[in-house]
């Protein structure tokens, strides 16, 4: 018996949708089932660091089937399209125009229904979506990175042309969507509420919630599960907004950046950017976002992406401002923290590559080429490589992958020979056999 089905046996197929499902229970029936239901972690070292006395929480979306909280809205899409009729097995093409997670999340629902997938998506946004849409059999279209939403070169002009040209292709349209936030009112929301219910901790409502926003699905619908559960004599929980300079949803011109997933050069429609929904819109910069990102999986253990840096830095840089200090220094208070996606999705991208280059393991390392007596594997080259690729791939280029940097060729070969020599002793290297004696 599924997780579904265990706890919402008997209900109809929107009501089965809605109702709060926090556990697995026995075998679930497909990957679909395992959307969703992803663990509020105490950050507790980073609000250490900080001095924060306040209870810092980050609810962890990788967990989710396709590694982001946009699957929660994806199976939603897809689901409530097939209610409608709109999708047909067999016969219908999905196409979304996404900066990835959403093309994932139903590259996803597609590949375990059997419906076609084509994604548009815009040039920045990483290698790593872009294999993992192709392995889930999507076909990927990319767009200039600095085309204008509304042009017909954009990600979204492209997945229009491409739908009025193709039989049964439908874009089920997460700007629009109003399945998008209610996913979120109806799941993201749901479990950080039953999560602080059945937690040990003093109070179990929420002070302050941060979120990056993109569509703005997951700031509105949490925000709005979150009003339509407080009553009246309840505190108030403030709701911060968080968005790159270089977008224009919290203000400011549209400029470049490159975290993914978040902000825009237009205000979608399920975003509600105004009090009640959002109190509060911080604008934050690549470099503290990706300081960020560092510091949890550093500190935390947790291998969040890019855009989950830039929720934490602003949930910081809230926590020291002047409204949110009193919600800072009380030990009761919640704060939560929406991490939307994983650092799986990024490792080809010159920030991460810099990050496990950093120079502070430099003593340990002299260390190990001092028992060993050889080189070890020279980071700066293979960031180096990695940053030309990046900026060929970014310029809608191929990438030449016969060259690569003086010194990473040697030592890619290198650690081949001593990955051989370990897995088959038959021919040891000189390494193993200090390795073995
Ligand atoms: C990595 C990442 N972070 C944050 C978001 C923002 O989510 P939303 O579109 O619900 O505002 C997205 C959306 O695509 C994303 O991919």
């Amino acid at each position: 018996m599924s997780a579904q089905s265990s706890s919402a046996q008997g209900l109809g197929n929107s009501e089965r949708q809605d109702a709060p499902q926090h556990h697995w229970h026995g075998v679930l029936d497909s990957a679909m089932d395992a959307v969703g239901h992803t663990p509020l972690i105490r950050l507790q070292t980073i609000a250490r660091e900080e001095g924060f006395k306040c209870n810092l929480m980050g609810k962890c979306e990788f967990f989710s089937a396709g590694g982001s909280v946009k699957d929660r809205i994806a199976k939603r899409m897809v689901e409530q399209a097939e209610r409608d009729g709109k999708l047909v097995k067999g016969q219908s093409v999905v196409i979304e125009p996404t900066s990835g997670n959403t093309g994932i999340g139903l590259a996803l629902a597609c590949a375990i229904k059997g419906y076609k997938c084509i994604i548009t998506l815009p040039a920045k946004m990483s290698l790593e979506k872009e294999v993992m849409l192709r392995a889930l059999g999507a076909e990927i279209v990319r767009t200039p990175t600095e085309a204008a939403w509304d042009s017909p070169e954009s990600h979204i002009g492209v997945a229009k042309k491409l739908r009025d040209s193709i039989p049964h292709a439908i874009i089920l349209d997460q700007y629009a969507n109003p399945h998008n936030p209610l996913a979120h009112y109806y799941t993201t929301y749901k479990e950080i509420e039953y999560a602080l219910q059945t937690s040990s901790l003093p109070r179990k409502d929420i002070s302050v919630l941060v979120a990056g926003a993109g569509t703005g699905g997951t700031i509105t619908g949490i925000s709005r599960g979150i009003r339509d559960a407080q009553k009246e004599g309840d505190a108030r929980t403030t709701v911060v907004a968080v968005d790159p300079v270089g977008s224009i949803l919290g203000g400011g011109e549209p400029g470049n950046y490159q975290v993914e997933g978040i902000g825009y050069d237009f205000f979608p429609e399920v975003l509600d950017p105004k009090p009640p929904t959002v109190d509060r819109w911080i604008k934050t910069e690549d470099g503290e976002a990706f300081a960020a990102t560092k510091r949890l999986i550093r500190s935390e253990g947790l291998f969040i992406g890019g855009s989950s840096g830039s929720a934490l830095s602003g949930a910081i840089r809230y926590l020291h401002s002047a409204d949110g200090q009193a919600v800072a220094k009380d030990p009761e208070a919640n704060v939560v923290v929406i991490l939307p996606d994983g650092v799986r999705n990024y490792m080809s991208k010159p920030w991460f590559l810099d990050v496990a280059a950093d120079a502070s393991m430099k003593e340990l390392r002299d260390h190990i080429r001092g028992v060993l007596g050889r080189e070890l594997n020279a980071p700066d080259a293979v960031v180096a490589q990695a940053e030309s690729q990046g900026a060929s791939l970014e310029k809608g280029e191929g990438v030449d992958h016969t060259s690569s940097p003086e010194g990473t060729e040697a030592t890619l070969v290198e650690q081949t020979s001593n990955q051989k020599s370990i897995d088959d002793p038959s021919v040891p290297t000189q390494e193993a056999h200090s390795v073995q004696a």
